[in-house]
């Protein structure tokens, strides 16, 4: 049984739609990540699944339950927000147990609620303190230790770790890695930060312009995005898209030509390629500064940002074109630089007119 499902949800605020036939199904104990631009309805979604806002049309049912006709507080999910207001005057104990007491849990089965969450959290001995006296990120642990006590059938997290620091955000990541390992719920975590989608989600639900644009494991996000919104908004730096000509390469699969002349032989299928205008899709991995060697093209060196383990260069064809490349961590380019350049073609991807994006067969 699925454990959440979204069943053509829409939604408006005023004349504006948001959300515009949203359906989705999550499998047991899954563990999604909400990623897209700001204002993409990621928060809007989730507080229509918690029931803090109310669709104009479509059903959300939680294993096996239609629950968007229920009050909050009888749908089994519990959400922890981005701006996590804790009581300050009630110490972590109570500020976990307030929720269950307001809903009479009795006084007992209150204390090893929050002692079974303080002991998954690893917070048992801060239980006595209150918030003034905890860092960021415990107090990030009791708003969710304040979810967990609920014993919800899902979790729904709206940024919950943005305003740590990134060394906290880390740990804090990798304690949400474990922590889900040991509760038995579902949840959806929505971020900006792909390294967090990429590392914590089984799948990533990746939102634009009022839809789903793609639903899929990190990887293949990652490797076979959907279209060229998804090929531009996940992987950092940006991929390079630029358009193409096919041109006749003998075999089955799509060899083109950039606007410089450059010929990619790709690892794409013909069979089932899109009619008409094609661009092409690179990774910065796959565009790397020729040390020799017989480079594909060259391109003058816009800018250079030394990243430590490898250098990120961002160049220009002759045809004007911007690519982004890379280059060793201790790369000597400097702005003005020409450079050879190497192309991977059988990793390139393409994209048809619509921005329907084909890809090398899966290996
Ligand atoms: N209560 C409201 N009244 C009117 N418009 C709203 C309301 N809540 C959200 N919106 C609008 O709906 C759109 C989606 O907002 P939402 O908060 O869901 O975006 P988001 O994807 O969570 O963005 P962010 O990444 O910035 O948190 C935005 O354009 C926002 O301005
Ligand atoms: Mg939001």
């Amino acid at each position: 049984m699925p454990s959440l499902e979204l069943n053509g949800v829409r939604k408006s605020f005023g004349a504006t739609p948001v959300l515009d036939d949203v359906s989705l199904a999550l499998e047991a104990r899954e563990f999604i990540a909400f990623l897209g631009p700001s204002g993409s309805g990621k928060s809007t979604l989730l507080r229509i699944i918690a029931g803090l806002e109310t669709a104009d049309a479509g059903e959300v049912w939680l294993e096996g339950k239609r629950i968007d006709t229920l009050p909050p507080g009888q749908r089994g999910v519990a959400m922890v927000f981005q701006h996590y207001a804790l009581y300050p005057h009630m110490t972590v104990r109570e500020n976990m147990a307030f929720g269950l007491r307001n809903a009479r849990v009795p006084r007992d089965e209150i204390n090893s609620l929050v002692e079974d969450a303080a002991r998954v959290l690893e917070m048992g001995e801060l239980l006595e303190r209150k918030p003034d006296q905890l860092s960021g990120g415990q107090r990030q642990r009791v708003a969710i230790g304040r979810a967990i006590v609920k014993r919800p059938k899902m979790f729904l997290l709206d940024e919950p770790l943005s305003n740590l620091d990134a060394a906290l955000r880390l740990r804090t990541r990798v304690e949400l890695a474990q922590l889900r390992q040991r509760v038995d719920a579902a949840m959806i975590m929505v971020t900006h930060d792909q390294a967090e989608a990429m590392t914590l989600a089984d799948r990533i639900v990746v939102f634009n312009d009022r839809r789903i644009q793609q639903v899929a494991s990190p990887m293949e996000i990652y490797s076979r995005p959907a279209n060229t919104f998804v090929a531009r908004f996940v992987g950092s730096p940006a991929m390079t898209l630029a358009p193409v000509t096919q041109v006749d390469g003998g075999d089955g699969f799509a060899t083109v030509r950039l606007g410089d002349g450059t010929i990619l032989r790709t690892q794409v299928p013909r069979a089932g390629l899109a009619d008409g205008d094609l661009q092409v899709g690179l990774r910065p991995e796959h565009v790397r500064v020729a040390h020799g060697g017989e480079p594909a093209t060259t391109a003058t060196v816009e800018l250079v940002e030394r990243l430590g383990e490898r250098s990120i260069i961002y160049a220009r064809l002759k045809d004007g074109l911007p690519v982004t490349g890379e280059d060793s961590g201790i790369s000597s380019l400097k702005v003005g630089d020409e450079v050879g350049l190497m192309i991977d073609g059988a990793a390139a991807h393409l994209f048809g007119p619509d921005g329907t994006g084909f890809h090398r067969q899966a290996a």
